[in-house]
């Protein structure tokens, strides 16, 4: 069979902020680089981080630095997380922000001139720089003029891969097709980054878009790279839940930073009700008091809106399950009532929140400047992921590096909004660098031919299966309930036991999914092949989320709803055995350094 072929030093599968960071930071240090979408350059999860990034600049507030977000980065993560990479994305966030500042990215700015600052979730002080509620496209728009203008960086668009191709225990390529063809494609490389983000689509309400099935984690898997705390899945607490067809779309916490209450049915403020231990003595006891935290009184206390993502999702599921929902299974979110606080309120609110205006407006016809919003939980973002070294990125597998949300170990049971943007740029950066440090030791691997037409074989089948066996979409959405109602926000034993029986039929129906038509334009073909991802993904969630018998950040057990001291202290490692069968092992966490313990017994 012909077959297309490219030869870089360095892959990088994925064009978010992650994968393009690191494009840009591997070309920089001579590399050739293949730059690898699956839909359009541009496109990506990365706009979907909208209220700002996070970084320790102390423009807002001087009291800030790196410890402090070092501190609120393990507190939000509840201490699972791997303290290097939180360390070193603490560090390094502020020189990142400023890069991307110095090339082209236009910040909205304080009085005087600097990046402004705002609040959001679990951060102690102002700490997100961002463009109005269009940080992430910001960001996206700057790394793709900065990278689409360098030589050594190739662009593949459209194009999916479907195996990563290893020449003994090494990473030397990976197999794809066109999606709008169906041409398949071979990558020669050295080194191999991926940077496909997450698995949103693997649940029935997500803020991700079509590409988000999970690629990543599956790829490196069948490559044998270890995965990390998977169970750990962010439900994001703010998205539209009407009209149907937007349901899960994000509104930005952005919302909640610029004096946005949360309310029920009966118009009361129910965040008040749960205020976690470690917060009680920081919140706010009246609506006065959280206003003017959001408006920069250093000395106010923070509104309970602004608790961690994972709390405040909780306490919504907890308002619609009792009754005291909006009338489509929501809450209410509030930004009109400041009105009563300024008099250009409508400017305001239209001026720091564009996006969530237009949006509101143009999908569900309301006028946020007047009325509330009605939203709920969305799945966001997927803290597990694959497993890698703190400094270099680098997986298990030689020659296979990740990065951005594909990568696991920085946020740990629960990310602070903001820091998925600083993630991807710290950790891109040093994916691109170290990658390309590797593929420069490197020579040439061999690509075993059989291996790649096995692979194309594969993906052909689907083409003659008989027609009409299983279909793809049913077959997705069926895993995607399943997931959203037995693996969700509140999980339990029994619930969990019954999804991992429906996954193992699930993987009965996928073989026989078929998509008989051409290779040109058959997005039925492409979910054939992108539910093997889903499946193995789901899997592995699932069986994490059933080891963790306790309550921890985004992971909340019905039937454990403690923290436990003994799950403090491990992660869980997802390994495919050598029989082909899915393995999970408890592994120590890695004790904090001196400096580090220090770090968080000074903070707190
Ligand atoms: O709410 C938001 O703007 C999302 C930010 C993030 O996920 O970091």
């Amino acid at each position: 069979m012909e077959i297309q072929t490219f030869e870089h030093d360095v892959l990088v599968i994925g064009a978010g902020g992650a994968g393009m960071r690191a494009a840009i930071e591997a070309a920089d240090a001579g590399c050739s680089v293949g730059l690898v979408c699956k839909s359009l350059l541009g496109k990506a999860h990365t706009v979907m981080a909208e209220g700002g990034i996070a970084a320790a600049l102390g423009n807002v507030d001087d009291r800030d630095g790196w410890k402090t977000h070092f501190a609120d980065t393990m507190r939000g993560g509840q201490y699972v997380n791997n303290s290097r990479m939180a360390e070193l994305h603490a560090k390094e966030a502020p020189e990142r922000v400023r890069e991307l500042e110095q090339w082209g990215a236009v910040f909205d700015r304080t009085k005087d001139g600097k990046i402004l600052q705002r609040n959001f979730g679990g951060h102690r002080y102002p700490r997100l720089a961002h463009v109005g509620d269009r940080t992430g496209l910001e960001i996206i728009r700057t790394l793709q003029d900065h990278s689409v203008h360098k030589s050594q960086v190739a662009v593949y668009m459209e194009c999916c891969i479907t195996k990563l191709l290893k020449d003994g225990e090494r990473v030397v390529g990976a197999l794809g097709y066109y999606r709008e063809k169906g041409r398949f494609v071979l990558f020669k490389a050295k080194a191999v980054i991926i940077a496909t983000g997450g698995l949103g689509k693997a649940f029935e309400i997500t803020s991700n878009s079509w590409e988000y099935t999970g690629d990543g984690y599956s790829l490196a898997y069948h490559a044998g790279a270890e995965l990390l705390d998977m169970e750990f899945i962010q439900f994001h607490p703010t998205g539209m839940v009407w009209p149907p067809s937007v349901r899960g779309i994000l509104v930005t916490e952005g919302v909640r930073g610029e004096g946005g209450v949360l309310r029920n049915k009966d118009g009361k403020r129910f965040m008040f009700d749960d205020i976690p231990e470690n917060y009680r003595n920081q919140t706010a006891k009246d609506i006065e008091e959280g206003w003017r935290y959001t408006q920069g009184d250093k000395h106010a206390m923070r509104p309970p809106e602004l608790l961690t993502r994972d709390h405040v999702a909780r306490c919504i599921n907890r308002e619609v399950k009792a009754g005291r929902g909006s009338p489509h299974g929501g809450v209410y979110l509030d930004i009109s009532w400041i009105k009563e606080r300024i008099p250009n309120a409508r400017e305001y609110i239209k001026k720091k929140l564009p996006s969530m205006y237009h949006q509101f407006m143009e999908l569900g016809g309301i006028d946020i400047t007047t009325e509330a919003m009605e939203v709920g939980p969305t799945t966001h973002y997927t803290m597990g992921g694959i497993r890698v070294d703190g400094d270099t990125q680098m997986s298990n597998v030689p020659g296979l590096f990740a990065a951005g949300e594909s990568a696991a170990g920085l946020h740990g049971a629960n990310r602070l909004g903001g820091n998925s943007l600083s993630d991807l740029l710290v950790f891109g950066k040093r994916a691109g660098e170290y990658a390309a440090k590797y593929a420069q030791q490197q020579q040439p691997g061999w690509i075993d031919e059989a291996e790649v037409k096995a692979s194309m074989d594969w993906a052909l089948h689907f083409m003659d299966a008989p027609k009409g066996d299983e279909n793809p979409y049913k077959l997705q959405q069926d895993l995607q309930k399943s997931m959203q109602a037995l693996v969700g926000i509140v999980r339990k034993e029994d619930e969990m036991l019954t999804a991992l029986e429906k996954i193992k039929g699930y993987n009965e129906r996928a073989l026989k999914v078929a998509a008989p038509a051409n290779r040109e334009y058959n997005p039925g073909w492409h979910t054939c092949m992108d539910l093997s991802n889903l499946l193995t993904v789901s899997e592995a969630l699932t069986r994490c989320a059933i080891e963790r018998k306790e309550s921890r950040g985004a992971q909340f057990r019905d039937d454990f709803p403690e923290k436990s001291k003994e799950f403090g202290e491990v992660n869980m490692i997802i390994k495919k055995a050598p029989d082909g069968a899915m393995q999970l092992r408890r592994e120590p966490i890695k004790p904090l350094t001196d400096e580090l313990q220090g770090v968080i017994k000074e903070i707190g």
